[in-house]
Order: structure tokens, then sequence, then C-alpha cells
């Protein structure tokens, strides 16, 4: 863990802001690669994810960019609200699950809102490595986030275009086959943004016989899927180590279930994307919402944090 301090929290549009974040302790933080992202544990006891915006070679400070989520648990709100200036946090170091290959073949960038601080990273780093590459920005914002950034970056690099799609999806221009018809097959694509956006890039591309493997993406935000749920039949929790049997209902939140019982399940994102309250399980069947774990992992493993209860009861390896 990291000690920092909020150096410069700059409004990058409306609703998004960038935050320089200074180590306390040391002069120098760990170095990343392009696609890295940090844990930031705020003051109210929340912890959440943000991909790394910051020069990859000048490590005095990181930089994150944070969207006002109206849905927000409390992380985005509580960055947008309360964070000031001089600040303290603890943040962890740098991971990265959405990293650059390292060959010097053309890439392809697509970026949705948010989705493009990840993408940044990787702008700046190809700008730095000289090599061919293509940007394709997709936002609803007239004054697009990032901006003097990602033009920055161009002039380095001679070998780079980019393209910014300003307004909903019907009307802004962007036509992936059209892109993609236009670039050699199995060119890398990153992509980050909504679930949906990134599947519209991922269904378009395996139609156009890219090979799953040249498609690298990362979501930030979940998508809430609609289950028809009973709230009124009574399901319940075992959990092996006790015996302990928790009631609860389908709609319930099983981590919240847990901690209120007194089994403490750490949690970070609270939308299924970052693992940190996966649970291992037995016995019973679940509803399972999460974005990270494949199927094969579902039969043993789920997130308590998103997931739902299926089966009359289901035995928790806890
Ligand atoms: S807290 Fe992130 S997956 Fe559950």
């Amino acid at each position: 863990m990291i000690d920092v301090r909020v150096q410069q929290i700059r409004y990058e549009s409306d609703n998004i802001v960038s935050i320089q974040l200074y180590p306390i302790h040391s002069k120098l933080l760990p170095s990343f690669n392009s696609g890295a992202h940090i844990d930031v544990h705020l003051p109210n006891g929340k912890v959440r994810q943000y991909s790394l915006i910051s020069p990859l070679q000048d490590r005095r400070y990181y930089e994150i960019g944070v969207l006002n989520d109206p849905k927000s648990k409390g992380g985005s709100r509580y960055i947008h609200q309360m964070l000031k200036v001089g600040d303290q946090l603890t943040i962890s170091e740098p991971r990265n699950l959405f990293e650059l290959d390292d060959t010097d073949q053309k890439v392809l960038l697509f970026a949705g809102g948010i989705g493009i601080t990840p993408i940044l990273s990787m702008w700046s780093s190809l700008a730095i490595d000289q090599r061919k590459c293509e940007l394709h920005y997709c936002t609803r914002q007239m004054t697009v986030p990032f901006l003097d950034r990602i033009d920055t970056f161009k002039i380095m690099n001679s070998d780079s275009q980019y393209m910014t799609y300003i307004g909903n999806k019907d009307s802004n221009g962007f036509n992936i086959v059209e892109i993609l018809h236009h670039s050699a097959i199995n060119t890398h694509i990153y992509v980050c943004g909504s679930l949906g956006f990134i599947q519209y890039i991922e269904d378009t591309a395996l139609a156009m016989h890219w090979h799953k493997h040249f498609i690298h993406k990362e979501c930030f935000k979940n998508s809430e899927t609609i289950l028809e749920l009973d709230s009124t039949e009574e399901h319940f929790l075992e959990i092996v180590s006790t015996g302990h049997k928790i009631p609860l209902q389908q709609t319930d939140n099983i981590a919240e279930v847990l901690n209120e019982a007194g089994y403490t399940v750490p949690m970070s994102c609270e939308q299924g994307i970052c693992g940190t309250c996966t649970l291992h399980y037995i016995e019973g069947e679940l509803y399972h919402q999460d974005m990270i774990l494949n199927e094969q992992e579902h039969m043993t493993l789920f997130t308590p944090c998103c997931s739902k209860i299926k089966s009359k009861k289901i035995v928790i390896d806890l």
C-alpha cells in the first residue's frame, strides 16, 4: 500500500476530473505499463479501481481520470463531491490486466466514454514507440475529455491517427464495419468502455473473422441484467466451517447478507468486475452476473457482490 496526497484536481469535462496523486513517503512511485490500474482506498471505506493516465516515464506522480457516475455507490460521488487538494489517500501498487502486446504491428484502439482512460495510456506508449495505430473515440460529450493529451501524442507519432465520434451511437458516424474492413484481419484490437460497447466491437470483429486472441478488452462497468427474481420465497446460505444457515431472499445482495452475519467479504467494484469478493461454493445454483469468471469457474466460484441465489440453498466454502 502507498500513501499519496492529492496534488491537483482538474476538470476535463462537465463530469470528468483528472486527479494527480504524489507519494508522501518517497520521491518516486513504482513503474507501470500502459493499461495498468490502481486501487484507490477512499476515506468513506470504498475501494475503487482507476486506470493510470499519467506519463509512463514520469514516476513522480500517478494520475487517474474519474467520471461522476450518476449511479455511483459512493466511489465516484465521493471523489467528485468530497475529495479536495491536500487530502491523503492510500492506493495499491499498479496492476495490469489490459496490457499492450509487445509486437511492432499496427494497433486499433477503441474507447467508449470514460473507457478512454486506459486507452489514453496506450496511445501515449504507442507514440513513444513510434508504432502505427488508430484511435476511435466515441463520446457523448461535446467537450471531448482529454483531447489535448490525445493531440500531444498524435503530434509525436506521425504513424498515428485518431477520430472522435460525438453524440449517441445512431448519429455519431462511428462505423466499426468500415474501420475493420480497412484494416488487416487480426490487427490487434484494444477496446474499453461499457459492456454494450465492447460486445458491439467484439461481435463485429468476430463476424468479420477476427480471431478472439487479437481482441483485448476491459470493461469499466457491468451491465445490469434484468432477472425475474422472487422477493417472497425464502432461500438460505449454508456456511461449511460453522454449519450456520443464513436465510435470504433471491433479491438480496449475498455479500451484504454475509457481512451482516459476521462473515467479512472484502469488496471493491461491487459490480462483478474486479474479483475481490470471489468465493467458493460447493453446492447449489446461482445467477452469475460477473464479468470475470468463465463457465468452468462458475461451477465452483461466484462473486457475491452481484450474483443472486437460484436454488433453495447454496453451500459456501467459508
Ligand atoms: S467486489 Fe468486485 S467482483 Fe465483487
